[in-house]
């Protein structure tokens, strides 16, 4: 049995699919049920479907062999994983946005509203920058727009959500895309594994 971690939400369609096409059947995923634990038609594979932030922390811990999750996620958690492929969907930036002038008229120390504390201390610690980080859990966008911070590092995909409340992008961080990761024991003892990574390889873009 191979247990594959995903990420719920935007990525975990698209893992699917990939996975489709290197011969897995995995109809029994696409129904709508409240199930966390799901099986590919030969019961060979066990999925779990877990919060993005949670899912490096099932493969460090050999819970899950491997899984799928975003870049931004995976600079975030730092953990003790292989990170075997760059999967080529889920395509975003992550940035530092605020107002055009924001970094020109904040006085003082830079108030950064992030989801993603760990990226946002290295990117301005690396730039010799002191800054208030202030986490959020969601909706980064409104913290410059209400007053709570001077800026936000956050991920852009489509942009939208900084034009719809007058923001735009001041500095690029990374790009980020859909990554899969990898228990370090399961890479090294478990040969179907390495067959599938083989496989999912030869599906990408
Ligand atoms: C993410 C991100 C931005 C938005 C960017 O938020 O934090 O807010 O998507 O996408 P766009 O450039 O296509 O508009 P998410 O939808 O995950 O919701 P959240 O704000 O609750 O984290």
């Amino acid at each position: 049995m191979i247990t594959v971690a995903l990420a719920k939400g935007r990525l975990a369609q698209k893992a699917i699919e990939v996975l489709e096409k290197c011969g897995l059947g995995l109809d029994g995923l696409k129904v709508d049920t409240r199930k966390l634990v799901l099986y590919d038609d030969s019961g060979e594979y066990r999925f779990v479907f877990v919060k993005p932030s949670d899912v490096p922390t099932y493969v460090e811990r050999g819970v899950a062999d491997f899984g799928v999750v975003g870049k931004d996620t995976l600079l975030e958690a730092d953990r003790d994983i292989y990170e075997m492929l760059d999967l080529k969907f889920g395509g975003c930036r992550m940035c530092v946005c605020g107002y055009p002038d924001s970094l020109e008229k904040a006085g003082g120390i830079l108030r950064v509203g992030t989801k993603y504390e760990k990226i946002a201390r290295e990117y301005f610690g690396a730039r010799g920058k002191t800054v208030d980080i202030i986490k959020l859990n969601g909706s980064v966008e409104l913290g410059p727009v209400i007053g709570l911070s001077d800026i936000i590092v956050d991920i852009v995909e489509s942009g939208k959500t900084l034009e719809a409340n007058g923001l735009t992008v001041l500095e690029e961080v990374c790009d980020c895309s859909a990554r899969l990761v990898v228990n370090r024991v399961s890479l090294k003892t478990n040969d179907r594994l390495l067959e599938l990574i083989d496989k999912i390889k030869e599906n990408i873009g």
